[in-house]
């Protein structure tokens, strides 16, 4: 089932003194519970479009759908905080919150009692792999592939049905590397997300389901 489609996107930056065309004319689709990886070279606009498809930004032209809606039609923060939730290579998790706090901010977010909120963000540290220990750490204290599954717990608990991550094996060993692709093939293959990785690394890119390609702002799917 289709979830995601973009058609005819185009991205340009544009400032007092030149205009980038970082994205140009990308149709692509994307099925729900699949796992999807973006390559290319550095500065062939993967992560602009990765931020069009996170609602971030919009196209300067053509259209995303998100199951058959128009993003320009719907309310992107709406859209950010329910449907669509984004993970960095450098995980962005706050340095002040525990590693609990930080999957429980979301969910704190939606009106949910801080109590639940606990005991869910407590579940979702487990489902991603983690040892209940890590709850009450703070970052500085974890690795990097624990920080990384902290922020992917903290995306699946915002309960959108779509995750996007820039690079986010980037700045991991290939230990931990391997621990975050798997466990996002599972989140795509077990519990149905829609995960969408943008990929520099040739191993990350070969656990996909399809690959896309970026050249030049231009997409090709090559699998
Ligand atoms: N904020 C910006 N202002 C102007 N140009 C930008 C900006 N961000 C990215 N670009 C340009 O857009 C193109 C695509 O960048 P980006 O999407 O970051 O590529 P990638 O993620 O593939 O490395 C590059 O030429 C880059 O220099
Ligand atoms: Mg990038």
């Amino acid at each position: 089932m289709e979830i995601l489609r973009a058609e005819h996107v185009s991205y340009k930056y544009q400032s007092k003194y030149q205009t980038v065309e970082a994205v140009k004319d990308v149709s692509c689709a994307f099925e729900q519970g699949k796992f999807y990886a973006i390559v290319g070279e550095s500065g062939s606009g993967k992560s602009t479009f990765l931020s069009l498809l996170a609602g971030l930004d919009q196209p300067s032209e053509g259209t995303i759908y998100m199951q058959g809606e128009s993003l320009r039609d719907m309310d992107r923060d709406a859209y950010r905080l329910n449907r669509a939730s984004v993970v960095y290579q450098a995980f962005h998790l706050f340095p002040l919150l525990t590693a609990q706090e930080n999957v429980m901010l979301p969910l704190e977010f939606k009106k949910m009692r801080k109590k639940e909120a606990a005991g869910r963000a407590r579940q979702l540290l487990q489902r991603v792999g983690l040892e209940s220990r890590i709850c009450r750490q703070f970052p500085k204290m974890m690795s990097g592939g624990e920080q990384q599954r902290v922020a992917i717990a903290r995306a699946v608990a915002s309960g959108g049905e779509i995750i996007l991550a820039d690079e986010p094996t980037g700045n991991l060993d290939s230990e931990n590397e391997e621990k975050v692709v798997s466990l996002l093939k599972e989140l795509a293959h077990q519990d149905g997300y829609t995960v969408i990785v943008i990929t520099h690394n040739g191993r990350v890119a070969d656990e996909a389901d399809h690959v896309f390609r970026m050249k030049d702002g231009r997409m090709e799917q090559t699998r």
